[in-house]
C-alpha cells in the first residue's frame, strides 16, 4: 500500500493541469483520466498498485518524484462481532450494550464486504464472536466466504456452546481453524461465577461432541477475583477433557468491583503461570510470548468490528467514545488512516522507570480506560505485568544456564 503525502495539490500552469509535490518541488502533468484515477482528497490519500493499472506510467511518475511512501500495514488480527443476540446473560458481557437481542442488522453480503475489507488490510486472523455466533443461521456463509473468498489464513469462532447443532458443526469444520468454548465453572459442584445456570454442563458436553467430531476446540474461562485461586481445576478440566485452555481476564469498569482481583490475586496468577510456563505454554492471553513491544496494539495491529460495522480500537473497548469510525461507511484505510494512535508506554508517565516497559507495553488500555478512567493512565493490573516478566526473563536466564 502506499500513501500520498500531505504537501501535494492539483494547479493549473498555462492552462494545464499539474499535481505539484510542495515538499520534493516535482510536477506531474495531469489528465481527466488521470485525476480521475487519483480521486478527490489526494492529501494524504492510500492506494494499491493495482488502482493504477490503466495507468502505470502516473504509479512509475508518483514513486520517482517522491509522492508517495510505501506503507507497511500493521494490522492483524481482528474480532468481528456477527449478532449481538445472546441466548445467556452473562455478568460483564462486554458486547452487551442496547443492540442485545434487537434484529441484526448486518447483512451476509454486509459481512462479506467486512471480511474482504479486512483482508485487503492485512488481517490474517479473524475471531467471530457476538452475541452467540452460532445463533445466526448464516453463520456457515459467513465462515466459508471469510476463508475461501477473503482468504482469512487463521479463522476462530468463539462460542458459548449452550446450543449444540451437529449438522452445523461439520459444515464449521470445513472452515474454522479452531473453536473456542467459553467455561465459567469448573466442575458440576461449582457451576458458576457470571454465566446463566446449567451453561457449564452444557459447555462441557458441547466440548466433549465437537472434540469427536474432529473440529479442534479448546476451553476458554474467564478468570477474576472470585475464580483467580481455582486456575488449577480449570487446568485440571482442560486435561480432563483433553483440549487446549487460554484464559481471559475480566475487564470491567469499578462498577463490578467485587469481580476485580487485588495485587495479591495477580501476584498469585503471576506466579501459578511462571510455573506452569516451565512446561512451554503460558494459557493467559496477552501474555503467552516474551516480544519487545510498546503498546498491546489495540488500534494498530487488532480492531474489532461490531455487528452494527463500527470499528473499535480492541473487542474490549466497545466504548462509543473509542469509536474510530463505521466500516459500511468508509474504507478501511481511510479509518485507520485518520484513527488517533492510543498512547503507547512512552507515554504513560508512570510507566517511564519501568524496567519491564519494552516487554509489557504499558499493559491493557480498556482495563486502564475502564477502571482508571484514561488511555493515559496505567495498567490497573500493573503489578501482574511487572511480575509475570519479571518471572519470565528470570525463568529464561535459568533454562538457558542449565543448557
Ligand atoms: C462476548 S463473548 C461472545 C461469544 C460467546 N457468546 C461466548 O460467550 O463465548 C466472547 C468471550 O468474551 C468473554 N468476555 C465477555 N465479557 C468479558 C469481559 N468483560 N472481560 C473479559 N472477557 C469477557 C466471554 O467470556 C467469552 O469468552
Ligand atoms: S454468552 Fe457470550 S455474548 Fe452472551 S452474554 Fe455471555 S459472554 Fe456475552
Ligand atoms: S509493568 Fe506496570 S509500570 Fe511497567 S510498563 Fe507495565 S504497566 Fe507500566
Amino acid at each position: 500500500m502506499y500513501q500520498m503525502c500531505k504537501a501535494v495539490a492539483f494547479i493549473e500552469l498555462d492552462s494545464e493541469r499539474y499535481l505539484a509535490d510542495f515538499e520534493s518541488g516535482a510536477l506531474i502533468k495531469m489528465s481527466d483520466k488521470r485525476e480521475k484515477i487519483l480521486g478527490e482528497n489526494i492529501q494524504g490519500k492510500y492506494y494499491e498498485k493495482g488502482d493504477f493499472s490503466e495507468d502505470p506510467l502516473l504509479f512509475a511518475e508518483l514513486e520517482d518524484g517522491g509522492y508517495f511512501q510505501e506503507v507497511i500495514q500493521p494490522l492483524s488480527t481482528a474480532y468481528v462481532h456477527v449478532t449481538n443476540i445472546c441466548n445467556l446473560n452473562c455478568i460483564g458481557c462486554y458486547s452487551y450494550d442496547r443492540t442485545r437481542n434487537c434484529t441484526d442488522k448486518l447483512t451476509l453480503e454486509n459481512y462479506s464486504y467486512i471480511l474482504s475489507e479486512l483482508a485487503k488490510n492485512g488481517v490474517e486472523t479473524v475471531t467471530i464472536s457476538g452475541g452467540e455466533p452460532l445463533i445466526r443461521k448464516d453463520i456457515i456463509e459467513i465462515c466459508r466466504y471469510a476463508k475461501d473468498k477473503a482468504k482469512i489464513s487463521v479463522l476462530n469462532l468463539i462460542t458459548n456452546g449452550t446450543l449444540y447443532n451437529e449438522e452445523q458443526i461439520k459444515q464449521l469444520k470445513k472452515y474454522v481453524d479452531a473453536l473456542a468454548v467459553s467455561i465459567d465453572g469448573y466442575s458440576t459442584e461449582n457451576s458458576q461465577f457470571l454465566r446463566d445456570a446449567g451453561s457449564f454442563q452444557k459447555a462441557v458436553e458441547f466440548v466433549r461432541r465437537v472434540k469427536e467430531l474432529g473440529l479442534p476446540v479448546s476451553i476458554l474461562p474467564t478468570l477474576h477475583k472470585k475464580n483467580i485461586k481455582a486456575i488449577g481445576e480449570y487446568m485440571k478440566l482442560s486435561r480432563e477433557l483433553q483440549v487446549p485452555i487460554s484464559f481471559s481476564l475480566l475487564t470491567c469498569s469499578g462498577e463490578l468491583k467485587d469481580f476485580i482481583p487485588t495485587d495479591q490475586d495477580l501476584s498469585f496468577l503471576a506466579e501459578y503461570l511462571c510455573e506452569y510456563m516451565k512446561n512451554g505454554v503460558v494459557p493467559l492471553q496477552d501474555y503467552s510470548e516474551l516480544e519487545a513491544r510498546k503498546s498491546c496494539g489495540a488500534g494498530s495491529s487488532i480492531i474489532s468490528v461490531t455487528s452494527e460495522g463500527d470499528i473499535y480500537p480492541c473487542h474490549m473497548m466497545h466504548d462509543t467514545n473509542t469509536v474510530m469510525g463505521n466500516i459500511l461507511e468508509r474504507p478501511l484505510k481511510e479509518i485507520l488512516y485518520n484513527a488517533k494512535p492510543l498512547p503507547n508506554v512512552e507515554d504513560i508517565e508512570k510507566c517511564q522507570n519501568c524496567e519491564m516497559k519494552y516487554l509489557c507495553g504499558g499493559g491493557c488500555k480498556a482495563r486502564a480506560l475502564l477502571i482508571n478512567g484514561s488511555w493515559e493512565k496505567p495498567d490497573p493490573y500493573c503489578s501482574l505485568n511487572m511480575d509475570f516478566y519479571k518471572r519470565f526473563l528470570k525463568e529464561k536466564r535459568n533454562s538457558e544456564k542449565r543448557k
